[in-house]
């Protein structure tokens, strides 16, 4: 039996800013989910990352089937109404189109499935974040799938030591291309060090079994106006042939920079946290991440652990702290602030526009 494990997320409006989805919605979703359980869908696991409420669904239909896509198309709606009931901020942010045709790819929300062929025990983690974009987890990805220094088992693992097939998007291109690890490591890191234009989308085993898929959609892109980061998520398959869960989580005791925090904008840290504590506050920020372990049994879920709210992520968090101190000490200017290409805001563009006829020759 094949299944498939689709999230689909969506920020549909929040409390106090863009800070926090409500429980009240987030259980409207659930009861939604509950309701086809059993049929159209396998199992579920409904969550929150800061203002993004996330679908996770396992079932048999395949990665973009109608009655998924729709299903968590017609949640969003309801909890769209209710966001604008309630007064919530921003209701509805990720809707971008009310002409729905059965896929949400392009709509808005975003979107990161995987069908597989599950091992004995399937083990696998979602990872979700907030206010930063799908190439935040370029780094991390590499780290986990062609580093030996975080994943021993590219070393010591037969099954690890082929290495991995690297699915990559050129995101403004709308075009893809493929690399094999560790051969076109360098080509690769070439590639995804540019994060402004290139997202890791898939990664695969040597022998086609899929690895890891993260959602890409670029709501700026689709929008065509400033909507706010995509906010990505993504699934990565863990032990026994794919990289232990606690080398898929490793790359996150070590704090990076990547784009995203306060209205877009901004370059910071991004902080690994626990369900609870994915509350961007500070100038909305900074950016959370929240990885979810899960255990799979023909499409039916058992956890998940909050993996981050371990006391050993502790470092890391007082370390993104710093950072973002560091930062934040920058104010306006670069590389705080995002250059001109990679700065979503419309007011900058406008400025230097308004100022284009005072300009003289030197
Ligand atoms: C970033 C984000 C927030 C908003 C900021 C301004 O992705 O969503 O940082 O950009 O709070 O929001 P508005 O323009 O809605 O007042
Ligand atoms: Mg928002
Ligand atoms: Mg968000």
């Amino acid at each position: 039996m094949k299944t498939t494990i689709s999230i689909i997320k969506a920020d549909i409006g929040s409390v106090g800013g863009h800070i926090r989805m409500t429980e009240d919605i987030l259980d409207m979703c659930r009861s939604k989910l509950n309701d086809v359980k059993g049929d159209l869908l396998i199992d579920f696991y409904v969550t929150r990352c800061g203002d993004d409420v996330e679908l996770l669904m396992t079932h048999t239909r395949g990665v973009d089937s109608k009655e998924i896509h729709s299903l968590a198309w017609n949640v969003f709606k309801e909890g769209t109404e209710m966001a604008k009931d309630a007064g919530l901020y921003a209701a509805g942010q990720d809707l971008l189109s009310d002409a729905f045709s059965g896929n949400v790819r392009g709509m808005g929300p975003g979107i990161a499935e995987m069908e597989i062929e599950e091992r004995p025990a399937e083990v696998f983690v979602a990872f979700m974040a907030d206010k930063t974009e799908a190439s935040a987890f370029n780094l991390p990805l590499y780290e986990m799938f062609a580093d030996p220094f975080t994943t021993s088992g590219l070393v010591l693992d037969p099954k690890l030591h082929d290495g991995f097939k690297f699915e990559v998007h050129d995101i403004k291109g709308s075009k893809k291309i493929i690399f094999d690890t560790p051969e076109e490591s360098y080509d690769l890191l070439a590639l995804i060090g540019m994060t402004d234009r290139y997202s890791i989308k898939r990664i695969f085993k040597k022998s086609g079994e899929i690895a890891a898929v993260a959602s890409t959609e670029k709501v700026n892109l689709i929008a065509g106006r400033y909507i706010g980061k995509d906010d990505p998520a993504m699934i990565v398959r863990a032990q026994s042939g794919y990289p232990a869960t606690g080398e898929v989580l490793e790359p996150f005791s070590k704090p990076f920079l990547i784009a995203g925090w306060m209205r877009g904008s901004h370059r910071g840290p991004l902080m690994p946290v626990s369900q609870e504590d994915a509350n961007p506050t500070r100038f909305d920020g900074p950016p959370r991440i929240i990885g979810l372990a899960f255990s799979m049994k023909n499409g039916v879920l058992a956890g998940p652990i909050d993996t981050f709210s371990d006391v050993s992520y502790d470092r890391a968090r007082a370390k993104t702290n710093e950072l973002a101190d560091f930062m934040r000490r920058h104010g306006p200017f670069q590389p705080h602030l995002l250059p001109p290409e990679e700065l979503e805001y419309a007011t900058l563009p406008d400025v230097t526009k308004k100022l284009a006829d005072r300009f003289e020759d030197i």
